[in-house]
């Protein structure tokens, strides 16, 4: 095994849905939720995205037979999305009837700026026949104040995270606080009026926020929950669920982890001189 897929096995569960559902058993015995990811993205072959919607209800399928406690996220590129829309739309929606049928629940991640705008259209477009379906909202974004609203109007599930992709300052924050600040707006305004929302952070300011804002408001535990990414601040995580918060982690697997790795890294200075310390001691 190489020296850099050693190091991504902090961040990703394994290359198989068995190492994956191994995971998602210890995650559900502290009292911890799941989504699982099959890693993937930028897909450009009509097969292969049929191949992974296909995949995606197997998925779906194993999780209900096997009882465990994880619902599904995806990447609308890796359905087809950059293809063509229509396409890709056929292809989640298969996903999203397979998740209806379990009672479960498909959340579409959210991607670069470039496709935004077309990924909340296939997400409106599918909620409107199904609840089983939610979106992701970025933080660093300008436009996510107006999404947020517009989202929490429809009725329609929203996980709030910070971004983790390379943004021009025309469409996104650059600072940090300002990213923060944004962070904290759109928190309120999803516990104020959203559907459910999922507060995708490690960020212990923004958590310890979060909980001030749910006990002011005299909301219960049971109607927002926390969601972090597999291999990031799990003592924080199971601490929170024995709080009895909802918690929910993210558990990507399968073979194509490099950019879902590299986004990891990036976003941790410490990360990458994790790496090159080991490169360099080898
Ligand atoms: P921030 O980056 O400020 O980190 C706060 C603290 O968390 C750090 O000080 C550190 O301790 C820890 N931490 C954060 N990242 C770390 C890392 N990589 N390695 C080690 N420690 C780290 N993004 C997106 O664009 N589209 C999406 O669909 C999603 N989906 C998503 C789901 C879930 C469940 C989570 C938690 C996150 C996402 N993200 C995402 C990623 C998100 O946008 C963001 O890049 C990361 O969560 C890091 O931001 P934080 O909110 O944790 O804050």
């Amino acid at each position: 095994m190489g020296l850099l897929t050693l190091m991504a096995r902090r961040f990703v569960a394994g290359k198989t849905a068995d190492a994956a559902m191994t995971a998602v058993r210890k995650l559900n015995a502290q009292k911890i939720a799941t989504t699982l990811d099959i890693l993937g993205e930028d897909v450009t072959d009509r097969a292969e995205a049929t191949r992974a919607a296909n995949d995606y209800i197997a998925l779906l399928d194993r999780i209900a037979r096997e009882g465990v406690d994880a619902n599904v996220s995806l990447k609308l590129t890796m359905m087809g999305l950059e293809i063509d829309k229509e396409f890709c739309l056929d292809n989640v929606r298969r996903v999203v009837a397979a998740a209806a049928k379990h009672k479960s629940f498909v959340r579409v991640d959210m991607e670069g700026s470039a496709v935004t705008q077309a990924t909340l259209d296939v997400v409106r477009a599918l909620a409107k026949a199904s609840p089983n379906v939610g979106a992701v909202i970025q933080s660093y974004l300008y436009r996510s104040e107006d999404d947020v609203k517009a989202l929490n109007a429809a009725g329609i599930k929203v996980r709030l995270c910070k971004g983790a992709y390379r943004e021009p300052k025309t469409v996104a924050f650059q600072d940090k606080r300002d990213v923060n600040a944004n962070y904290s707006k759109l928190m309120r305004l999803l516990l104020e009026g959203g559907t459910y929302p999922a507060i995708a952070t490690h960020d212990t300011k923004l958590i310890a926020e979060c909980k001030q804002r749910v006990a002011r408001n005299g909301m219960r535990k049971d109607q927002f929950e926390f969601q972090m990414l597999y291999g990031i601040r799990n003592a924080l995580q199971r601490r929170l669920a024995a709080e009895g918060y909802r918690v929910r982690c993210y558990v990507p697997f399968g073979t194509h982890w490099l950019p879902y790795f590299m986004r990891r890294l990036r976003e941790r200075r410490a990360n990458v001189l994790f790496v090159l310390k080991n490169l360099f001691r080898r």
